[in-house]
């Protein structure tokens, strides 16, 4: 079976959905390990309630984030990952990091990317009067929440809606398409290459 880390920041609910996916069958392979570079993170705990090693590997401990990064690497490489799972992980990764695992590394975004990298996507998404919001998986590249695009969820909303209401229906979908996809690179239907996603040896079109 494939091998499976998955790293967090924070409520691990994506992480709790892709551990019931484990256990029910929808995904073919096993989380050998949670990382977390923040200690209070409850998706901690959901990992050690499932059984689960955790690591807690803060960079406030290391002098660069080439240091950081590094330990981080040699840390996750021992759990022989097939697979690395961004799940909530709040930390930027530098090319070094990223290179090293690349088309093995994704990421989920609470956005339709390309609309809104980065941070505060649900207010931007309300104050700028859109009518739909989202989630997207995507490969992890160097550029940030600018690697090919896998899968995307949206949802209708109105700017009436508050920002906590529409962050629970991301959610929703989040732990929805989440499992599905890490689902499918378990049965490897899915793979970068050229700079692109591939889903069943097809090129998946860009998205945006
Ligand atoms: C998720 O909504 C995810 O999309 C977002 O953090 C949340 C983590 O929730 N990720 C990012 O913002 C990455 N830039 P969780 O800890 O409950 O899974």
């Amino acid at each position: 079976m494939k091998n499976i880390v998955v790293l967090i920041s924070g409520s691990g609910s994506n992480l709790q959905a892709i551990i019931d996916a484990c256990r029910n069958g929808q995904i073919n392979g096993n989380i050998k390990a949670v990382f977390s570079n923040v200690p209070e993170a409850y998706g901690l705990v959901r990992a050690q309630q499932a059984g689960i090693a955790t690591e807690l590997v803060e960079s406030k401990y290391f002098a660069s984030r080439t240091d950081y990064e590094l330990v981080l690497a040699d840390t996750i490489d021992r759990y022989t990952p097939d697979l690395i799972v961004l799940a909530g992980y709040m930390r930027i990764l530098s090319p070094t990091f990223v290179n090293r695992y690349t088309g093995k590394l994704l990421n989920i975004h609470p956005s339709l990317l390309p609309k809104y990298p980065g941070l505060h996507t649900h207010r931007q998404a309300l104050d700028n009067g859109d009518s739909e919001h989202g989630a997207t998986i995507h490969f992890v590249t160097e550029e940030l929440d600018g690697g090919p695009i896998i899968l995307q969820a949206a949802i209708p909303i109105t700017p009436q809606d508050s920002e906590a209401e529409v962050i629970k229906k991301v959610q929703q979908q989040e732990h929805r398409i989440y499992p599905l996809v890490v689902g499918w690179f378990m049965q490897g239907r899915l793979a970068m290459r050229d700079g692109k996603a591939w889903m069943d040896n097809h090129p998946l079109p860009p998205q945006g």
